[in-house]
């Protein structure tokens, strides 16, 4: 597989104050915890690049990085930390809902999903607010490793079919393990259509 160029360039409060919105850029999301930033050290090859924590709440900021100069990966924190202070949460919606919704070069967001999970309400409100807004995006079931391939299936059937439930069509999706580095191929081959596109 190819070698990937990863460069750290910003992280920031606001979707105004990120990198010139001049080059394509895919965005990674779910809930505090799911695995967003090892998913990206996992892409790039690089277990260092993004922060990772066995504590929910890690990733505070938008966090740009450019890949190969010619597209950025953004990490972003999570959603859905029962902990987290209501006015912390508040914070979070207004700076992720902001940047969702007005950067310009935004083709397609990433939303995670812990495969061990039964659907989580925070996780389908949550893409009903992309739907609203339209926002495209597709769907990431993580952490395979901790899971039989047949409990895999059966966790993202069940996401299917609740989804299901308000939604006419199921989104692109994959099953991937940072640990065992799955769904890599096809997730940096899903961003290269879309680069094209
Ligand atoms: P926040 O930034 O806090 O929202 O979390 P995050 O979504 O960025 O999660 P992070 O990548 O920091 O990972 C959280 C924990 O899950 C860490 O302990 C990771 O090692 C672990 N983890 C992430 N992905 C996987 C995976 O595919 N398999 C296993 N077994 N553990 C994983
Ligand atoms: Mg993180």
């Amino acid at each position: 597989t190819k070698l990937i160029e990863a460069k750290f360039v910003t992280s920031a409060a606001d979707y105004r104050k990120c990198p010139p919105a001049e080059k394509p850029e895919y965005a990674f999301i779910g809930r505090s915890n799911v695995g967003k930033s090892s998913l990206i050290n996992m892409l790039v090859g690089n277990k260092n690049l993004a922060k990772t924590s066995q504590t929910p709440g890690k990733t505070q900021l938008i966090n740009h990085f450019e890949i190969n100069k010619k597209w950025y990966l953004v990490d972003l924190p999570g959603y859905g930390f029962a902990k987290a202070p209501k006015g912390e949460r508040d914070k979070w919606g207004e700076m992720i809902g902001d940047y969702l919704v007005n950067r310009e070069n935004l083709m397609c967001v990433f939303v995670l999903i812990d495969v061990r999970h039964e659907p989580q309400r925070v996780d389908l409100e949550f893409l009903d607010f992309l739907g609203e807004k339209d926002v495209p995006f597709y769907l990431v079931f993580t952490k395979a490793d901790k899971v039989g391939s047949v409990k895999a299936e059966q966790s993202v059937e069940s996401f299917k079919k609740t989804m299901l439930l308000s939604w006419t069509k199921i989104p692109q999706y994959f099953i991937t393990s940072a640990e065992r580095r799955t769904g890599r191929e096809e997730l940096l081959k899903a961003i290269e259509e879309l680069n094209l596109s």
